[in-house]
């Protein structure tokens, strides 16, 4: 017996009907010129209107979307008097700010690379590995499958990321994903193998090769539970439920460790360290444009307001990774993601009458934009009865072309997540529709992980120029530990050599002076730590922005 309304019954029945006969049919993959007009019409990061030319700052007069301009035409939460910087509640060779992926591994090297345990902290806004890593599902791209290479991987990233990626930072992350891969399997990760032990590896979006790891579809949960285990084996001292708010300078220009934030307490308290570590994560929950997200609570982009406020460099922040297949229904579970994964395993994106409307491979930006043209260009969607539009999803295909069992043995948190509803993917398709998912750009690093304020180290999500425009699928797990373990081996040895002078929080007020001598007005203050919900969105709404 079928959950989905009868509003939506008779689409769904096309579905079914026309299943056997697709299957083995694709879709052709665009030309470079449909690419580029459909970017241009559907996707959300081309309407100008949805952004604005930065005030303030080194990226003053770049282009971003008014979310994102609004935390750093913002007041700081702190006013430098708010703080006793005489009182040093913690005195570190390195802090290290986030406790998803990256801030795990760089927590793991900094220990390995001489750092002790008296001089390492590492902050967390919310419990320990609560981060978008946890939550990523199809797995993690590295170019270890004998018909690949890591200069196919390269020539995708690169590809992909509309060849506006920092070239040296895509040749370290390419090069490095074997040994990540391989550091794993030494801790523990489980990763999928085909019976005769090799990896099991699926293609992706915009991939010339089939280079991703999973572990079924839990790959962010099974590594976070690795890492973890061997963070707390190491007894590395964390808080939780303590942000970051600003980062402290000395009067060398150095960031010299940062203001906590203890949210129980309500208590602010002095964390001098030699090397500072930001791996914050992204800035789903600003909702760009509207939009529903698969990104977990603690994403609301703190770390980009707090390395803007010291001055670091940003890049890539006009870009915003779309998820193609977001949960469109039930209700519930609007925006959760529905992993690529399933389109790599045959699953078809489908109009209302049942048409293949797009190759299901195409890389992200792409397949997101065509997805919003068939809703609402050539108002091709199912509509729910709350007023969202999405796209039919074909999960039971899957079984169809690999096997009975396929779905349950590779996509356990699939069939769960909508099993809880009453919907069982390996017999009805999911309706889906494009959710927020990425922070494409963020911090600039360098191949040490520096940014262009020494002592400050940025890794994983808030780092910028690893994927240029666009992400591809897979690359932002390799990404979280290549350069975590990166930014923790240096920022270890930097502290080895590094003094700190007098802490200040002057930087505050020159931020002030900035928002001021450009007439920026306003209540905001950043960083914001956790989302404002002003009540239901629903994509009708989006629509008025589109
Ligand atoms: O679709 C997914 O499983 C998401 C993966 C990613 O963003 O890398």
């Amino acid at each position: 017996m079928s959950v989905y309304p009868d509003s939506m019954q008779e689409s769904l029945k096309i579905v079914e009907e026309t299943r056997q006969d697709r299957v083995g049919k694709s879709f052709r993959g665009m030309t470079v010129e449909e690419k580029e007009n459909i970017l241009r019409d559907w996707h959300p990061d081309y309407k100008l209107d949805q952004k604005r030319v930065l005030r303030i700052g080194l990226s003053k007069g770049e282009l971003m979307p008014h979310e994102v301009a609004d935390i750093l035409e913002a007041h700081s939460v702190l006013k430098p008097g708010d703080i006793d910087l005489s009182e040093v509640t913690y005195d570190l060779d390195v802090l290290v700010i986030g406790a998803g992926g990256a801030g795990l591994s760089a927590a793991l090297l900094a220990l390995e690379n001489g750092v002790d345990l008296e001089g390492i902290l590492m902050a967390q806004k919310l419990r320990l590995g609560d981060a978008n890593s946890k939550m990523s599902q199809g797995g993690i791209q590295a170019a270890d499958g004998l018909d690949d290479s890591p200069t196919f991987h390269y020539l995708d990233i690169i590809g992909g990321g509309h060849y506006e990626n920092k070239p040296e930072l895509v040749e370290i992350i390419v090069k490095e994903g074997p040994e990540v891969i391989r550091w794993h399997e030494e801790l523990g990760v489980m990763y999928d193998k085909n019976p005769d032990g090799t990896m099991q590896l699926a293609p992706g979006g915009g991939t010339s090769r089939k280079r991703m790891h999973s572990c079924k579809d839990y790959t962010g949960l099974e590594i976070t539970r690795v890492l973890v285990d061997e963070f707390l084996n190491k007894e590395i001292p964390y808080v939780e439920f303590t942000s970051a708010v600003e980062f402290l300078m000395d009067e060398r220009g150095q960031v010299a460790g940062a203001v906590l934030y203890d949210m129980d307490s309500d208590e602010y308290m002095v964390a001098r360290a030699k090397s500072t570590l930001l791996t914050t994560g992204g800035f789903g929950r600003l909702h760009i444009q509207g939009f529903e997200t698969t990104n977990h609570y603690g994403a609301t982009g703190d770390g980009i307001a707090m390395a803007y406020h010291v001055g670091a460099k940003l890049r890539d922040l006009d870009s915003t990774q779309f998820h193609p297949t977001g949960a469109a229904y039930p209700e519930q579970i609007v925006g959760q993601l529905c992993t690529e994964k399933l389109r790599a395993r045959g699953a078809q994106p489908l109009n209302k009458n049942s048409e293949l409307f797009v190759y299901p491979l195409e890389t992200r930006d792409v397949e997101a934009s065509a997805l919003i043209r068939e809703c609402y260009g050539r108002d091709n969607g199912v509509i729910t009865p709350s007023g969202m539009r999405g796209v039919w999803l074909d999960t039971p295909l899957i079984d169809v072309i690999n096997g009975e069992g396929t779905i349950e043995r590779e996509f356990a948190a699939m069939l769960r997540n909508f099993n809880k509803f009453g919907i069982d993917v390996r017999k009805e398709p999911m309706l889906v529709f494009p959710t927020l998912h990425y922070q494409n750009g963020g911090v600039e690093m360098n191949a040490h992980c520096e940014t262009n304020i020494p002592g400050l180290f940025v890794a994983g999500e808030v780092a910028g120029g690893v994927h240029g425009k666009n992400r591809l699928m897979g690359n932002s797990q390799l990404d979280l530990y290549v350069f975590g373990r990166r930014a923790g081996r240096y920022a270890a040895e930097r502290a080895k050599k590094t003094t700190i002078g007098r802490l200040t929080l002057n930087h505050l007020e020159q931020y002030e002076k900035l928002l001021m001598s450009a007439g920026i007005k306003t209540d905001r203050v950043a960083p914001i730590l956790l989302p404002e919900y002003r009540g239901k969105r629903t994509l009708e709404h989006q629509l008025k922005l589109l």
